[in-house]
């Protein structure tokens, strides 16, 4: 979704806000644009991607600029298109405004502005942002004339605003939509998302929502709606440039993939404590009354994180038998969902940002019960809103199709599952043994990594199928709808995922010798019934591809191809078998020559409804 840079030093701006920018391509996006501020007003935008907007710059002749703004821009209100990319304008040409997010009220305040003769020229709702604050620029400073801008405004927003009259300097908002300052020596960079900060500075302050911050190189003023001067906290980022690399990798998704032994590592390392088969999970902030207390447990999430929270539902609900609910949370936020006393609530959220999740979040919290987070990105929004939680501790996660953060995701709610099944069901030295078990996985996984060769085979025979049907059952059944999820995000194939044996109520009209059917098939209690769903996909000339346990060689007489991944318990088994799956749509997508890293249409921290 948009990303926004703004900097403000010493430096040649437009190649540090070019840099920046290509650190938040993986936001998805279909245009950028970049304006620089001296004496005069310098804006370029375009629709396209940024090597294309940079290769039409001449970076020495705007070398003396050191001050500006640059966006890549996801289209909501009005179409990808050089008019309707960000920055915006006033119609002296003064000001420019780049924003993130949708101002709701903006058709009204459109209406007015041109009664008062201003010139708007896009479809865009950001436009308005910048002819409100000339309106006021008239009379007032640039902070001020923001301030009174901001009054106006309904919906959220991530602006930046620069001015030719105040040129070294640059105001900034936020509210409901990701704003991070970075504090170097005599330079400071303001972003939507920390990777397009880290190479210049781990110092940063994370603004919140009714914030507004004047930058200068040297110093920066936080106030409040009200103009009242707040104090903020200079934290730390804890991770630094290799991490967004791709070190040597032909795509993030790829390195991702390739990471998960290590993340999965990093997600239950110190958590686990062996000798006295308990789980530590600090940050929880619950007391052993409290956890105690938990009568039901509400999972609030959107894509890929959903799927992890069925997936928490399979397994607390088996081994904990704490009832559980799975909720997408651009429902739950509006369908009036009955919570009480005894419910908790867990967000889980890779960003961190994800506005449905963030209202999710705040709609429990209004309902009176606690909320959870589980997250990736360290002093997100709602890794801040929430009473407590869990880091995933994935590293920087880049690729759109979310790979290690599932994962990582999983592995935190299994750790969960353990600590619960241990007050509620299990003896110590049960949980040491899934312990030792756990501990075993992330070496399984770089076993199954090495049948990437082997996969691609598989992928290059089926490259071209419209259709694909993936079935699981039981805590296989998310899984199945997380590798369909990940086949349509980044090749553009149709995918669904289904519970296998619900594949008698409809999809079965769509086998012929042109499906190929995904069927996961671990040996649990349930393996028998998953055979009778492939032999009725075989009676159907359906073409199977199934990923098995290591040692079962009867399942050959009923599959097309098997990827055998090593047997485990089933409180591990989504963590193998997810591997083969995002392999397999990781190459199916290579082949078909399809954008990987950032896939058409898609963003990787939706931060609008
Ligand atoms: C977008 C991304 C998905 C992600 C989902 C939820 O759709 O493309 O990869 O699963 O948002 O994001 P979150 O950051 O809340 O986990």
């Amino acid at each position: 979704m948009c990303g926004i840079i703004g900097y403000v030093g010493e430096k040649n701006a437009s190649d540090i806000l070019i840099t920046g920018l290509k650190r938040l391509e993986y936001r998805g996006y279909d245009s950028v644009g970049i304006a620089l501020v001296n004496s005069d007003l310098y804006v370029k935008k375009q629709i396209g991607k940024i090597a294309e907007l940079s290769s039409g710059l001449d970076h020495n002749k705007l070398a003396k600029y050191t001050t500006g703004i640059g966006h890549t821009r996801w289209a909501t209100h009005g179409i990808p298109s050089d008019i309707n990319a960000h920055p915006h304008c006033d119609c002296r040409n003064e000001i420019a405004v780049v924003h993130n997010g949708i101002i709701e009220n903006y058709a009204v305040i459109k209406k007015m502005l041109i009664k008062y003769g201003h010139n708007l020229k896009s479809d865009t709702d950001t436009e308005v942002i910048v002819h409100l604050i000339e309106y006021y620029y008239q009379k007032y400073s640039l902070l001020d004339s923001v301030l009174k801008a901001l009054s106006k405004l309904e919906g959220t927003y991530g602006i930046l605003v620069v001015s030719k009259k105040e040129p070294h300097k640059i105001i900034a908002a936020k509210k409901g939509s990701p704003l991070i300052l970075g504090i170097g020596e005599s330079e400071m960079v303001i972003a939507s998302d920390a990777s397009a900060i880290v190479e210049h500075t781990q110092k940063v302050i994370y603004v919140e929502d009714n914030e507004v911050i004047e930058l200068e190189k040297d110093s920066f003023k936080t106030y409040g709606l009200d103009k009242k001067a707040i104090d903020k906290r200079i934290e730390d980022i804890n991770w630094d440039i290799e991490s967004i690399e791709k070190q040597g990798f032909d795509h993030f998704m790829l390195k991702e993939i390739f990471e998960q032994p290590e993340t999965i590592t990093n997600a239950f390392r110190g958590r686990m404590l062996a000798d006295t088969g308990s789980i530590r999970l600090d940050g929880l902030n619950l007391s052993d009354k409290e956890l105690n207390e938990i009568e039901r447990i509400i999972f609030i999430a959107c894509g890929t994180s959903f799927h992890a929270g069925i997936i928490g539902e399979y397994l607390i609900e088996e081994f904990a038998r704490i009832p559980v609910e799975v909720e997408y949370a651009s429902e739950f936020r509006y369908r009036k969902p009955i919570l009480k006393k005894g419910d908790l609530a867990i967000v889980i959220s890779q960003s961190g940002e994800t506005a449905d999740t963030l209202a999710g979040l705040q709609e429990a919290k209004t309902l009176g019960i606690k909320v959870l987070g589980i997250t990736n990105v360290v002093g997100s929004t709602i890794a801040r809103e929430t009473d407590g939680g869990v880091y995933i501790h994935a590293g920087p996660e880049i690729g759109v199709a979310s790979t290690k953060a599932f994962t990582s995701q999983v592995s935190v709610l299994i750790l969960l599952t353990l600590l619960l099944a241990r007050k509620r069901q299990n003896t110590a030295e049960e949980i040491k043994l899934y312990i030792k078990h756990f501990k075993e996985i992330p070496e399984i996984v770089t076993k199954i990594l090495a049948k990437d060769n082997e996969i691609k085979e598989i992928a290059k025979q089926y490259k071209d199928s419209k259709n694909f049907l993936y079935l699981g059952r039981g805590v296989q059944y998310p899984v199945a709808l997380e590798g369909a999820l990940k086949l349509k995000e980044i090749s553009y194939v149709h995918a669904e995922g289904y519970p296998a044996a619900e594949m008698k109520h409809g999809p079965i009209a769509l086998i012929d010798e042109n499906m190929p059917v995904v069927i996961i098939a671990p040996k649990d209690e349930v393996y028998s019934k998953v055979i009778n769903n492939m032999e009725e996909i075989k009676a159907r000339n359906g073409k199977i591809i199934a990923v098995a346990f290591e040692g079962d060689e009867d399942i050959q007489n009923y599959a097309d191809h098997v990827i055998y991944v090593p047997g485990v318990r089933k409180m591990f088994a989504p963590l193998v078998t997810v591997i083969p799956l995002q392999m397999l749509a990781y190459h199916i997508a290579v082949l078909r020559g399809c954008d990987v890293d950032q896939p058409r249409n898609l963003a990787k921290s939706v931060t609008v409804e």
